[in-house]
């Protein structure tokens, strides 16, 4: 059996652009052997965090509701591809909300000093992210948020697919290279036996 990769669409446009991109990904994914699951987070309910710091004495997260469902299929997975639109230059609300619920992972890390993942497992993570406008910044703001997510989550940085001036719903399928960038990266980052980039293989199409 291949290694598990899990695809997390934060968009709440269904059949929108970063969600194709992921769709493709996970392709990409199966074509490497892996063995794919892919989520939607506008299924979920998931709250935001509340701040209470809780976490802090227990690492857990007291919050009641769909977070833990989709906290276990990420500590379960080797691989995550994380897709998002971009909204005001970061990443979209639903997307912020989960990341956001990750304070409990960083709690138990930096703040129990603690392992949850074992350290000798390879865990990889690649964003995409799709803006409707021209401007380039956002793609560094939105990497910045998704590494110290990343970090938490003690994945690997792979690399990322960064696509701009893509806006309407659908628009992406006009756009071939976007396509299979996000084929090739998500093969890429599914074959056990390419060893982690020491730089990240990110693309920008912008
Ligand atoms: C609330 C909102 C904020 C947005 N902010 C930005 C932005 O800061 N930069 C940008 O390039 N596009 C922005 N957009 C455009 C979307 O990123 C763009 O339409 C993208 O293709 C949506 O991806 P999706 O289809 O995967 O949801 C925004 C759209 C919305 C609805």
């Amino acid at each position: 059996m291949g290694i598990k990769v899990l695809g997390i669409s934060s968009s709440p446009r269904i059949g929108g652009n970063s969600d194709t991109l992921l769709r493709r990904a996970l392709e990409g994914a199966e074509a490497a052997g892996a063995q794919t699951e892919y989520i939607r987070l506008t299924d979920y309910n998931i709250g935001p965090c509340i701040e209470c710091n809780a976490c802090y004495s227990t690492g857990k997260c007291i919050i009641e509701d769909d977070y833990q469902q989709i906290l276990e299929k990420i500590i379960n997975t080797d691989r995550l591809i994380f897709a998002t639109p971009i909204f005001f230059m970061t990443v979209c609300a639903q997307a912020k909300m989960l990341i956001d619920r990750g304070q409990c992972l960083w709690a138990y890390k930096y703040v129990l000093k603690k392992q949850l993942f074992n350290p000798k497992r390879d865990r990889r993570a690649m964003i995409i992210a799709v803006g409707g406008s021209k401007g380039v910044k956002q793609f560094d703001s939105i990497r910045r948020t998704m590494k110290v997510y990343f970090d938490c989550l003690d994945m690997h940085y792979f690399g990322g697919l960064f696509v701009n001036q893509v806006d309407n719903r659908g628009d992406i399928k006009k756009h071939p290279s976007a396509l299979e960038e996000a084929y090739r990266l998500g093969t890429a980052l599914s074959d056990p036996n390419i060893p982690a980039p020491d730089k990240p293989d990110d693309v920008e199409l912008i």
